[in-house]
């Protein structure tokens, strides 16, 4: 009697099925996920310094909205009709479904437009688009979250996902520095983050004014603070490149292997998607293979910092 535990299962091979497995060299796959524009409404505007607001974005569409999905380190392109698109980090947890936060400082010709804008202003987004912080990956570790400036922007949805998962991690670090104290962003949330969510938070600036009590000095001198044991432990660092070339050679010394730092790296973009080449280091497309990469990867980039 014929033994079925032996039969080889029967394979319908057509050619679709064949075509669907062959490599995606174009990034359709991509595409497909993320060209997709979602009209928003501004339903709240925060100006945190001189120089940078936080938006709250709305999807107008609720099954839109309901379907929205991104992870802490994605990016959107964010368009102000009639004056353009930009690519800015989401800065709000991915928990939230009912809107998205951007930390928008005034760059140049869409970003001084979108600083004119009021309340209940329409915009458009587009994304989210590319790479993520392994949060996941880090679970059951200590995490270092090292922001200069206007780097915690894409740093805040990663700190968001540590704080609604905080027993996953031990003890979580956040250094931030910036050039005077009027620069610091989001100082409103620092007790929440200290005394809440158990992050042992350091600031420093580089030029204190007066009434400031904290550090003074650049945010490796912040280093000194602190200690973690570099076989478990994560950094994520997010600002100037020059910042984090210091700050992941300090690391790298340190003994915190380069694939368990990441950090966002910034390029001019103009598609989002693989699509245009403008943001292009090298073969690599910052907007799909990056923002985020880990430090060996940027090390083995070509003219990337
Ligand atoms: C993945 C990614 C995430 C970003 N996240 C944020 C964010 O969360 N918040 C934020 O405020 N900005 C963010 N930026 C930077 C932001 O996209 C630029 O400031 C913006 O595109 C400037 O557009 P603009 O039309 O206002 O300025 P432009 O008139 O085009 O240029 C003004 C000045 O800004 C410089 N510039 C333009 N684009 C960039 C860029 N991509 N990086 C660095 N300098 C640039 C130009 O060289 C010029 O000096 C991000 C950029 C990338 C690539
Ligand atoms: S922005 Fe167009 S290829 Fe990356």
């Amino acid at each position: 009697m014929h033994d079925m535990r032996f039969a080889i299962p029967r394979q319908d091979i057509n050619r679709e099925d064949f075509a669907s497995s062959i490599p995606d060299f174009n990034r359709k796959s991509e595409i497909m996920k993320t060209d997709k524009g979602y009209k928003c409404i501004i339903t709240n505007i925060v100006r945190l310094t001189e120089q940078e607001k936080l938006f709250r974005l709305r999807i107008i569409d609720t099954r839109e909205r309901n379907i929205f999905r991104f992870r802490p380190g994605q990016f959107l392109m964010l368009e102000l009709p009639g004056y353009g698109d930009v690519p800015i980090s989401i800065s709000s947890s991915n928990s939230n479904h009912e809107f998205l936060e951007l930390c928008i400082r005034k760059a140049g010709h869409v970003t001084s437009a979108l600083f004119s804008v009021v309340e209940g202003t329409h915009v458009a987004i587009r994304g989210p688009f590319g790479s993520a912080f392994p949060m996941d990956e880090m679970t059951g570790n200590n995490v270092l979250l090292i922001a200069g400036g206007l780097g915690i922007a894409p740093l805040r949805a990663p700190l968001f996902w540590i704080n609604e998962h905080r027993d996953r991690f031990f003890n979580v670090h956040m250094l931030y520095g910036a050039k005077d104290p009027e620069q610091l962003l989001f100082t409103y949330q620092f007790n929440e983050w200290k005394m809440i969510n158990h992050i042992t938070l350091h600031t420093i600036v580089e030029h204190s004014t007066a009434g400031w009590q904290g550090k003074t000095g650049i945010i490796t001198d912040l280093f000194n603070d602190i200690s973690f044991d570099q076989k478990m432990t994560y950094a994520i660092v997010c600002g100037p490149p020059v910042m984090f070339k210091f700050v992941c050679s300090y690391l790298d010394k340190a003994g915190i292997p380069m694939n368990r730092m990441f950090v966002s790296l910034e390029r001019r973009m103009h598609c989002g998607m693989g699509k245009c080449c403008r943001c292009m280091v090298g073969s690599t497309f910052t907007c799909v293979d990056g923002p985020v990469f880990d430090y060996w990867s940027v090390m083995n980039l070509k003219e990337a910092i």
